[in-house]
């Protein structure tokens, strides 16, 4: 590379102007960036809780329903998914604290089972998984956002989809401006959930006490026993709860990392259980199975039969209690590719951050594009199944990790354990989940989604492996850097 013209090095081997950006002479000095340490215990308590709190309590009470077929079975199944979230978020602090970087599943699957392991999981995240939960959430965003305007008929697809764009966008800027800003969304949005959430409670409750009670008489009454529907309402309300592991994203930004990391798991997700549990209840006080079943925005028709005319306010609550989900998953999701890219497995300026907001304003940036693509033929529902499939696929597999560290390496410094058999536990219900599904109903769809898992391998071998083309990515990275303002983060671990 000609050196003449670039002459400041910072971090690893990158050149860059000192004329150009002043800003980067700062960076200069202290040689590394870092990200900060902010995050603390009710930081990192709403963040679990609001990015798992987003679309899913205000959309699938409705299709756990019509796959277990009966209320009192759908009361089950969303108490099993709270506990297979507690249980998976316990066996993950213990990951956590024992492996302290950030980048959750992958970090964990690289340091236990290798390079191309964790390169086919960054791959899948990168691509499915990430981009695919943002735009779910984003969608049932701007569902509930347009349902005002459109009383008695379905919103057009294009505005739905504008909307959610806009979304997307807006949270995208925002994350790579500022982390305290993220961070004040997630708890305002937190806050907002938390009353939506309550007001619908405590209409049930009222209700219940004046004898609403006949929806739960004979309440186990056309349950469906077969493996499918217990899989598929599994995997409808696991969406709710999923997000239980997004503190394991971004342990490097957690204050002491080792108490606060088990201690807001505790804390955050059966408190998340309870509520979904109890708004499972007065959606079932206020509405028939019958009713509940054929609406397709719970709480709006919640909110028409119980508010009246002030039922809209539901909608823009559960609208804005996506927006808090979403923003959540952006703040962690960036962190990912970040991670990837600093150990070689994502082109370097993924890993960079900005020089005065210390935001990898670049992985975000990534993720968004990718997010928008994904917007384009998406919906829904197949969105929710390919994301569990794929999701539950590496959760068990991370946790085959951490039975391996607890077998192999007995000697590593644990700061907090998890009884054995709770992560023997999760990991038959993941193969379960995983399998559910494909041995009742094999759909060609999850085939394909296996193949793109394993062609991770075919992307591994000839550009991580052997290194192909690399002096091209040097020059569109160096570039790029000037242009996003970016250097290279150090470890902060
Ligand atoms: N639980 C969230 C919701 O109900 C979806 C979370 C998607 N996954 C994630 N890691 N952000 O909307």
């Amino acid at each position: 590379m000609p050196l003449p013209s670039l002459d400041l090095v910072v971090g690893k081997t990158y050149l860059l102007r000192i004329d150009l950006l002043p800003s980067l002479r700062m960076a200069a000095k202290t040689q590394k960036l870092s990200l900060k340490r902010e995050v603390g215990l009710i930081g990192a308590i709403s963040f679990i809780a609001g990015t798992m709190m987003g679309s899913g309590i205000f959309m699938s009470p409705q299709s756990v329903l019509v796959n277990i077929g009966s209320p009192g079975a759908s009361l089950v199944i969303w108490a099993a998914c709270g506990l297979l979230a507690t249980l998976g978020s316990l066996c993950y602090a213990e990951l956590g604290t024992v492996i302290s970087e950030s980048g959750a599943e992958y970090i964990y699957i690289l340091r236990i089972f290798g390079q191309v392991v964790a390169f086919m999981f960054v791959f899948s995240f990168v691509i499915v998984m990430r981009p695919a939960s943002a735009t779910g959430i984003a969608l049932s965003f701007a569902e509930y956002a347009v349902a005002p305007f459109y009383h008695d008929c379905t919103p057009p697809e294009l505005v739905v989809k504008c909307v959610a764009a806009a979304g997307i966008l807006v949270l995208a800027i925002v994350n790579s401006m500022n982390v305290r800003l993220a961070m004040f969304i997630q708890v305002f949005s937190m806050v907002i959930k938390l009353v939506a959430l309550a007001v619908i409670i405590i209409g049930g409750v009222v209700l219940l006490f004046k004898g609403n009670t006949e929806n739960f008489e004979d309440s186990f009454k056309g349950t469906n026993v077969e493996i499918s529907s217990i899989g598929i309402s599994l995997y409808q309300g696991l969406w709710s709860y999923d997000g239980w592991n997004t503190l394991n994203y971004v342990t490097e930004e957690l204050k002491r990392p080792e108490v606060n990391l088990p201690r807001a798991v505790i804390i955050a997700i059966p408190m998340v259980t309870m509520l979904y549990l109890l708004v499972n209840v007065s959606y079932l006080a206020v509405m028939t199975p019958r009713e509940l079943m054929s609406s397709n925005a719970v709480a709006v028709t919640w909110g028409n039969k119980v508010l009246g005319s002030w039922g809209w306010v539901m909608s823009i609550a559960a609208a804005l209690s996506a927006f808090g989900s979403l923003n959540g998953t952006f703040f962690s999701g960036g962190r990912v590719c970040f991670v990837a890219a600093r150990e070689g497995h994502m082109p370097d300026i993924l890993s960079m951050a900005h020089v005065n907001r210390l935001t990898p304003s670049p992985a975000l940036i990534f993720t968004t594009a990718i997010s928008l693509l994904v917007l384009i033929p998406g919906d829904f529902q197949s969105i929710v199944n390919f994301f569990s499939f794929t999701a539950w696929f590496f959760y068990a597999i991370t946790l085959s990790g951490l039975l391996y560290l607890k077998i192999k390496k007995p000697e590593l410094p644990r700061p907090y354990r998890v009884p054995i058999v709770i992560p023997i536990l999760v990991i038959i219900a993941a193969i379960f989940l995983v399998l559910a599904p494909i041995i009742d109903n094999p759909a060609i769809e999850y085939l394909y989604v296996t193949m793109f898992i394993f062609s991770g391998i075919l992307v591994y071998v000839p550009f991580i492996h052997f290194k192909l083309c690399p002096g091209l990515l040097e020059k569109v990275t160096v570039f790029l850097q000037l242009f996003l303002e970016v250097a290279p983060a150090d470890k902060n671990l």
